[in-house]
């Protein structure tokens, strides 16, 4: 029977059943992490040919959409849930997140505005503020939910491009940017390209951004930054990273940011993982100094275990963060004394993203938040120690938080790198054939290395030990 309107009295069964029947596959999926296989096993065609279906004209039963777009997805989705998977920084869901995100689909509030949703608008505001409490930001910090890092980027580049250009006298918002004074972006040489597309985005063209070449240690040194401040007096936005992606690196903020802002420059953090250093004592120093900046982003999507999609952008300006997003209009109404979200944010409407942030702050508590920081790191490190530590195997990049390098050499007589690339591509592959772990590769100071990325709350000794045994096995067959 396909459902396309309401009949009374028959619609809470068909409800019912078809979200029944995404919690059954729900747990299904949940429980099965342990003993299914990591990463996607279905090549591009298999998922073509399996989800390609011919749309009908008449629907189908709800309860046999789920079942059939789970049926059909099987072998192509990643099981980034499970504890053993070390791609990316993807993260996992925390229990209680999943629960609000589920309830935020199920409540469908457009979060745009406090009157389309006057819970929704006070979760983000409570759980923005916790956030900033954990962070140790400036009480006067304005913050928004965004989809991600990337759009918490463009947010904060563009309250700091109406803040540099108001000094110069110039209304961005009002005159755009033809004719506008230029502005320059120092930026770490080895950030995220998420800071460039922002950059993008703003009009402001990649061709503004100065790269600030980094140590070997991967941070921007002092003297670097206060030679490329002076040698122009144009609108300046510095760029530092709190966690790049590979060796999570942090810029010594408390060194770079006072420069940068005695010379009048606005200084924007990326830490879409690195941010959450600040929540637990033991990563803390990592952070040094890093209230003194402007801006500043971060995922919760990431680190904090929320289901995707959400970032955070973090302002301390408030007034150039509202000035640079705020819209009105006479059909939205505007209730003064709450906080109205299309105020701060880049999108008009938007989901609820407040709900599982709020949620998941809740069930972790400070202290969870901070021993989950501190657990990742420790897997992490015993990762690359374990990993480096086997036949045939190097350590490329330790960490100091969550992210690590190795790569695998070749046995060959006389091996190159290029050898040395092959066979760190090809035990990457191995490992994630078999399915037991998952790893992703990247090309680092011209080598290919396997990056370990440690953010699941799930992720646990056994898992670790697991992990390096299958690396051991994969290189005993490359
Ligand atoms: C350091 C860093 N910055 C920015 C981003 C972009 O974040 P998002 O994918 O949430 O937009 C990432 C994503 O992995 C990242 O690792």
């Amino acid at each position: 029977m396909s459902v396309v309107r309401r009949v009374a009295g028959d619609e809470t069964s068909v409800e019912r059943e078809a979200l029944k029947r995404a919690v059954i596959h729900a747990f299904a999926h949940l429980h099965g992490l342990d003993s299914s296989g990591i990463g996607a096993t279905k090549s591009v065609d298999d998922l073509r040919r399996a989800l390609g279906r011919k749309l009908d004209q008449d629907g189908v039963d709800p309860a046999q959409v789920i079942d059939e777009l789970v049926a059909d997805v099987r072998g192509g989705l990643n099981h980034s849930q499970s504890g053993r998977f070390f791609g990316w920084v993807i993260g996992g869901g925390l229990p209680a997140a999943i629960g609000a995100d589920w309830l935020t689909t199920v409540w469908d509030q457009n979060a745009g505005l406090y009157a389309t949703s006057p819970a929704a608008a006070v979760v983000e505001e409570v759980a923005g503020a916790w956030l900033r409490d954990l962070f140790d930001l400036p009480a006067e910090t304005s913050f928004a939910f965004t989809t991600g890092t990337q759009m918490a980027h463009v947010t904060c580049l563009a309250a700091a491009r109406h803040a540099v250009l108001a000094k110069r006298g110039w209304n961005v918002e009002l005159a755009g940017l033809c004719g506008a004074p230029p502005i320059r972006i120092l930026a770490n040489a080895d950030r995220h390209n998420s800071v460039d597309r922002a950059v993008r985005m703003l009009g402001l063209g990649t061709s503004s951004i100065e790269e600030l070449p980094v140590e070997s240690n991967g941070r921007v040194a002092s003297d670097t930054l206060a030679s490329a401040l002076s040698r122009s007096d144009v609108a300046t936005i510095v760029v530092l990273q709190a966690g790049e992606l590979n060796r999570a690196v942090f810029d010594t903020f408390h060194a770079l940011a006072p420069i940068a802002r005695a010379a009048g420059a606005w200084v924007h953090v990326d830490g879409a993982f690195g941010l959450w250093a600040k929540a637990c004592p033991q990563t803390r120093s990592l952070v040094e100094g890093i209230e003194l900046c402007d801006s500043w982003t971060t995922d919760a999507h990431k680190y904090l275990n929320v289901p995707y999609d959400c970032g955070i952008a973090f302002v301390r300006d408030a007034a150039s963060h509202r000035n640079a997003m705020t819209v009105s209009a006479s059909y939205l109404p505007a209730d003064g004394s709450a906080r109205d979200q299309i105020d701060w944010n880049p999108e008009f409407s938007r989901r609820a993203r407040g709900f599982a942030v709020y949620a998941a702050l809740r069930q972790l508590g400070r202290q969870g938040l901070s021993d989950l920081v501190a657990r990742t790191r420790h897997h992490a490190r015993a990762l690359v120690e374990g990993i480096g530590a086997l036949d045939g195997a190097e350590v490329v990049a330790t960490s100091s938080l969550n992210q690590g390098l190795v790569r695998f050499l070749s046995p060959m007589d006389g091996a190159a790198d290029f050898d040395h690339d092959r066979r760190t591509d090809d035990v990457i592959a191995t490992i994630n054939r078999d399915g037991e772990a998952f790893f992703g590769g990247v090309t680092w100071r011209g080598r290919r290395a396997m990056r370990i990325s440690v953010s699941n709350w799930r992720t646990t000794d056994e898992d670790v030990a697991r992990a390096i045994e299958a690396v051991r096995d994969a290189l005993r067959k490359v």
